[in-house]
């Protein structure tokens, strides 16, 4: 495919929107086509299950029913909105992706990697990330963030040992996939961040990924 897909991923209050932004505007700049997008959600109906997700009513939602969830969106994100977007040569970014249902179902809620991983073939088929930047902050510093912007959802509800599992898987994938997955350290100032991440992305980049206009 023509496209560039990235993905950011990290823990609650990382920092993800905050850098999505940034290189958007950064590579609109420059002239490149993107889109930005994010998950669970991104599509109409990738939203309703989003709004499942997150909803602190539903603390019923079982372990498997939440991995399935994810997967169901991200299945309607990626065939409505990414897949298009890389066939048509543009930079797709996505805050969040695959990598936080590894982390957070597999890692947070213990389901078996496997189980997982055969999901997300189910759920993706052949749209991978070709860079995936993990944003790389103390679960307290994360939690300090976001407790200032209102209300927790039901994931950011969760104790502190389960966003320290998440933080360590994605750990961990960085050190199975160093060619894809890299860890940027988040709690340095927002603009020094988007330089850390616009200089891993930029080899990625080629000509045939600029809107012609
Ligand atoms: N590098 C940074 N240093 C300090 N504060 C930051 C930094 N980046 C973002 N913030 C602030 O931290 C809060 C959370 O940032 P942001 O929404 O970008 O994180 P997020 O990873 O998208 O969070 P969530 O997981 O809730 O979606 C915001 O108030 C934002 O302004
Ligand atoms: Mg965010």
């Amino acid at each position: 495919m023509k496209g560039v897909f990235i993905t950011l991923e990290g823990i609650e209050g990382s920092g993800k929107t905050t850098q999505v932004q940034f290189l958007k505007s950064r590579l609109e700049n420059l002239k490149y086509r993107v889109l930005a997008t994010r998950e669970p959600g991104g599509s109409r109906i990738a939203e309703i299950i989003r709004k499942i997700l997150l909803d602190d009513n539903n603390r019923e939602i079982s372990p498997m029913t939440e991995l399935l969830l994810y997967e169901a969106a991200r299945a309607q994100h990626v065939d409505e909105v990414i897949r298009p977007a890389l066939e048509s040569g543009a930079v797709v970014i996505s805050d969040r992706f695959v990598d936080s249902t590894t982390a957070y179902q597999g890692a947070g809620r213990s389901i078996d990697i496997e189980t997982v991983q055969v999901l997300h073939r189910i759920a993706t088929r052949d749209v991978w990330p070709d860079m995936t930047i993990v944003l790389d902050v103390p679960v307290k510093e994360g939690l300090t963030r976001i407790g200032k912007c209102g209300k927790p959802d039901r994931i950011e509800q969760e104790p502190e040992s389960f966003h320290e599992k998440v933080r360590k898987s994605f750990i961990e994938l960085s050190q199975k996939e160093p060619n894809r997955v890299k860890i940027v350290d988040g709690c340095k100032s927002p603009p020094v961040i988007a330089e850390d991440i616009f200089n891993l992305i930029k080899p990625l980049l080629s000509p045939a990924n600029l809107s012609g206009e």
